[in-house]
């Protein structure tokens, strides 16, 4: 998904440097992780060569993709991270991180077995 196409989707006016802190690169520009938004990972259906927006900041409502919280709500809820853009490598499943601990973004890589994160409370 273009950049162009991610801001008519999310209605990101013209004036919004939407791309500023946008990571393509498969993490997160930010060290700061984001908020635990769920347990385990979700599994979804990915086409290859698409881009899709990866919510690295665990507030979006349409997890695991991004909605756009991380700039409307960026002040009040103190949100450092910005989302992850990726291009499916091939058509198929995955499991994309919900717990926003992983350091293979947009991938699970098993974070969120540690007991931390399961016994945390989300908010
Ligand atoms: S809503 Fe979480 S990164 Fe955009």
């Amino acid at each position: 998904m273009m950049a162009s196409t991610i801001r008519s989707v999310l209605r990101v006016p013209q004036f919004v440097n939407f791309t500023r802190g946008l990571s393509t690169s498969g993490a997160s520009l930010s060290k700061v992780k984001g908020r635990i938004n769920a347990k385990k990972p979700m599994r979804v259906e990915v086409v290859e060569g698409k881009r899709y927006l990866w919510c690295a900041c665990g507030y979006s409502k349409n997890q695991p993709w991004c909605d756009g919280t991380h700039l409307w709500r960026r002040w009040s809820l103190k949100i450092k991270q910005t989302p992850v853009m990726f291009k499916a490598p091939k058509t198929g499943q995955v499991s994309l991180c919900t717990c926003k601990q992983t350091d293979k973004a947009p991938y699970c890589d098993g974070a969120h077995r540690r007991k931390e994160i399961q016994e945390a409370v989300i908010e």
